[in-house]
């Protein structure tokens, strides 16, 4: 079966078995079945997130459950519970819909609610475990369905124990807590921007939505239209004096400053400053408008991809004294 209707930088390759889950049971027989086969199982979710570097000799269980329903309600705070395989941005909306604020800065980003914990999905602002409320997994090592609440999850930027430990636990549903009241995160520049421009003085959750859709879809190519996986690498996070090495040859150098004292860096800013913006080799290329994102023009392979990324943490190494970390999953 061919796997490149199902990741977004849309490379080929195929799956030695495929299916797809549509409930618990069928998650359950899949892991009985790759048992039986002697093949590992490798869950996919929207693929949004992925390098296929090769054809793969796994049964792929593609997470098809549906599911959004309210589990708790004070009339203020309310828990959503969604299963993993509703597509991410349409969840999104429907709480929108249901006069919920909490989700609005994490509009438009592609993939599942199931795959949404794995990395802490974040932008705008706004992490997934700013808004979590709890999820249901099942662990592969005991069989067993197991919950986990905030801190058990080990959150961090693009980081959580299910990335960590890759492949142990099967995310079946995540919650989230939002609220009735408005309460939003507007710290971004470009979101405050886009409200002023179009002359939204109070803003609902919903116009931030359309704000950060507006926003994400100006820099960010559409997967549908040109094979990515997001940012392709995560924003390196520097100790002070490095930042102010670096501020001192370059006065324009984008950094932020973090709780722990340390700088976060923007690996876009380097990546365009080191000339990458717009590269091409082949179909493998740097966006020409966002230089975190590398694209598949085409018929590139994961390992094209991943030999440009290669190419591009060496020489950010080499001009900047930083190292820039792959930031989706590699298989
Ligand atoms: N920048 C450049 N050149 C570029 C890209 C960025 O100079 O080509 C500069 C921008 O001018 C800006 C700074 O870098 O000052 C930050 O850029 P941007 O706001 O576009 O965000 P980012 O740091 O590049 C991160 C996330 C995105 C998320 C945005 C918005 C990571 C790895 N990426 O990107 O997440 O949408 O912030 O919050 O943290 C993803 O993870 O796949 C993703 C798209």
């Amino acid at each position: 079966r061919s796997l490149k209707p199902f990741n977004t930088l849309a490379v080929e390759a195929s799956a030695a078995r495929f299916a797809e889950a549509h409930s618990d049971q069928d998650v359950i027989e899949a892991l009985a079945e790759s048992r039986q086969l002697n093949l590992p199982l490798w869950i996919l979710g929207g693929g949004s997130n992925l390098v296929i570097t090769g054809d793969v000799n796994a049964l792929v269980l593609r997470m098809g459950t549906l599911g959004i329903r309210i589990i708790e309600d004070d009339g203020e705070r309310v828990v959503v519970e969604a299963a993993a395989g509703e597509p991410w941005h349409p969840f999104v909306l429907h709480c929108l819909e249901l006069g919920l604020c909490g989700l609005e800065n994490l509009s438009l980003i592609p993939g599942t609610v199931g795959a949404a914990p794995i990395q802490n999905v974040g932008a705008y602002g706004v992490e997934i475990k700013d808004v979590f409320a709890g999820l249901t997994a099942l662990d592969r090592e005991t069989g067993s369905t197991v919950d986990f609440e905030l801190a058990a999850c080990e959150f961090g930027y693009r980081e959580s124990l299910f990335k960590r430990q890759a492949g142990r636990f099967i995310i079946l549903r995540v919650r989230f807590l939002l609220t009735r009241s408005i309460n939003l995160r507007l710290d971004y520049g470009p979101v405050r921007q886009w409200l002023q421009q179009h002359a939204i003085l109070s803003p609902t959750p919903m116009d931030v939505s359309r704000a950060i859709s507006a926003i994400r879809s100006e820099k960010l190519p559409d997967p549908k239209i040109l094979g990515n996986a997001g940012s392709f690498f995560k924003n390196p996070v520097v100790s002070e004096s490095v930042a102010e090495a670096l501020r001192r040859r370059y006065a324009d150098l984008v950094a932020f400053p973090q709780d722990d004292g340390q700088v976060k860096l923007a690996a876009g800013w380097l990546i365009e400053k080191a000339g990458w913006k717009g590269y091409r080799n082949g179909d493998a290329g740097v966006h020409g408008l966002q230089a975190l994102v590398l694209v598949n023009y085409g018929h590139a392979t994961g390992r094209q991809i991943l030999a440009l990324a290669r190419e591009i943490q060496a020489d950010i190494a080499e001009r900047f004294g930083v190292q820039l970390e792959v930031e989706p999953n590699i298989l």
